[in-house]
């Protein structure tokens, strides 16, 4: 591809989310690789995170106990920088940006497991996601959603590795996690795909890579 084919290409910004042990990260590496051999720049991000600053907030929100207000602003601080500094400039250019989680966790996490007031979200979601594409709220083009039984999941997950302090919640915790995200799914379906999870790794990665060639990405 050549540097004014490739400086005309149009950015995506593709989100990967799910309850912790779902498998996203295998699939995330292979859809990397996918854009990248399809001739497609690639960023692949994370959130909490992203930036030296949105790790160390990673770091405060995944360990230390704190009231779910402060653990909401903590992921949407995080975001905001993400977006200005990471995403935004990401897709200007043109490039293909892969973000492990978005908003959608903070729906699920902070709304759903934790049962915080999903119109505050609402509003600090229009607050950092406000100067995206158009003047419109930024919004993912696409989101994978992997679904998997919560005790499946934890079962996965199990020995893996020590757990932070959102792994160490119960599975009651984790089925209304899933709950939150089949809220968001509900809210705007077109944005999902919806990955049944509990399959073979080759299945499940035929359904990820599907819902990218389906759209002419890939
Ligand atoms: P995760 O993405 O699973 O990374 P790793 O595979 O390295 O553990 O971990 C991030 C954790 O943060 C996960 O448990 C979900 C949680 N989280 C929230 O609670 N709210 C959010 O807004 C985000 C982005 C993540």
């Amino acid at each position: 591809m050549t540097d004014q084919s490739r400086s005309t290409l149009k950015g995506l910004f593709l989100t990967f989310e799910g309850i912790d042990g779902a498998g996203k990260s295998t699939h995330i590496q292979a859809l990397a690789e996918a854009f990248a051999a399809a001739g497609r720049e690639v960023v692949t991000t994370r959130e909490p995170g992203g930036t030296p600053l949105g790790e160390k907030l990673r770091t405060l929100a995944l360990n230390d106990p704190m009231d779910p207000l402060t653990e909401a602003l903590l992921m949407f601080a995080a975001r905001r920088e993400h977006l200005v500094q990471v995403i935004e400039p990401a897709l200007a250019r043109g490039q293909v940006v892969l973000c492990d989680r978005f908003t959608d966790a903070t729906f699920a996490y902070q709304g759903g497991g934790r049962g915080f007031d999903w119109q505050v979200l609402q509003q600090l979601e229009a607050m950092v996601q406000g100067q995206g594409g158009e003047g419109g709220l930024r919004h993912p083009d696409l989101t994978w959603l992997f679904e998997l039984d919560p005790v499946e999941a934890a079962r996965r997950l199990a020995g893996a590795r020590v757990p932070d302090k959102f792994e160490s919640q119960p599975a009651a915790f984790f089925q209304q996690v899933q709950e939150g995200y089949l809220r968001r799914a509900r809210e705007t379906p077109a944005r999902f795909a919806r990955i049944d999870a509990a399959r073979s790794r080759e299945a499940v990665w035929e359904a990820v890579r599907a819902a990218a060639s389906d759209r002419g990405w890939l």
